[in-house]
């Protein structure tokens, strides 16, 4: 885990040889959606893994069948609330979940409009009350404006004052981290790799392309209009 000089608060972990192999395998863009899927899943679990290390556990005494010693209890991980932003933060929090089993989870739909203003809508949102002892994780792989983020951080404070708030992403664009950083200084972020800049459709570069896309497949448009049935 490496602590980003430009910003409090802000991890990669870029020097770990194992989750840039998991992420050079995301970035190609001949890796299918399982493949893609998967990845997702291993980065989850592994950076879930590294977050524990930033975690607090109490020491307690534990009796083996040969005498008694030392030995630590969960106290933070198992106090986790783990919010999923849709679609692509699926796979995350289902990685994240094998390591913090004992998390809740809410789930918040958060689409992105089209440029220049690329607006907010929330449709689906179901959070768990958030107590003054949790580490809210706000899993969205794509950490490209920030605008999606600061929409979901202002709904995740409705639901109560955690005692850490930590965006957890697979790639962010430095203007995505700046805008965050700004709107929240509290909230840390951890991600797999800072890129280089946005593009003007407000793509990461080099990215990855559209997360929620690579995993699940591109949506197709169909007419919402609502079908007339007729009765014989
Ligand atoms: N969302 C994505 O899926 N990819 C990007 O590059 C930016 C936002």
């Amino acid at each position: 885990m490496r602590k980003d000089k430009r910003w409090k608060g802000v991890y990669s972990f870029e020097d770990s040889p194992f989750l840039m192999e998991v992420l050079t395998e995301l970035r190609d863009k001949n890796t299918d959606s399982i493949a893609f899927r998967k990845g997702l899943v291993k980065l989850g679990r592994y950076m879930g893994y590294e977050l524990t290390k930033t975690m607090e556990f109490e020491k307690i005494k534990v009796e083996t069948p040969l005498e008694e010693t030392e030995g630590v209890i969960a106290k933070d991980r198992k106090n986790v609330v783990i919010i999923t932003v849709l679609r692509a933060a699926i796979p995350l929090m289902e990685g994240l979940i094998k390591v913090l089993e004992h998390a809740r989870v809410g789930i918040i739909s958060a689409s992105r409009g089209k440029p220049p203003k690329f607006e907010i809508e929330m449709k689906y949102v179901k959070i768990p009350h958030i107590r003054p002892e949790d580490t809210v994780i706000v899993a969205d792989p794509m950490i490209a404006t920030g605008s999606t983020l600061i929409k979901v951080i202002q709904e995740v404070k409705k639901y109560g004052t955690p005692k850490r708030i930590i965006v957890l992403g697979v790639l962010a664009a430095p203007e995505g981290i700046e805008r965050i950083k700004k709107e929240f200084p509290e909230v840390e972020v951890f991600v797999t790799k800072i890129d280089r800049e946005l593009n003007a459709k407000g793509y990461i570069l080099p990215g990855l392309g559209d997360a929620g896309d690579r995993a699940f497949g591109e949506p197709i448009k169909v007419s919402t209009l609502p079908q007339l049935h007729t009765i014989e």
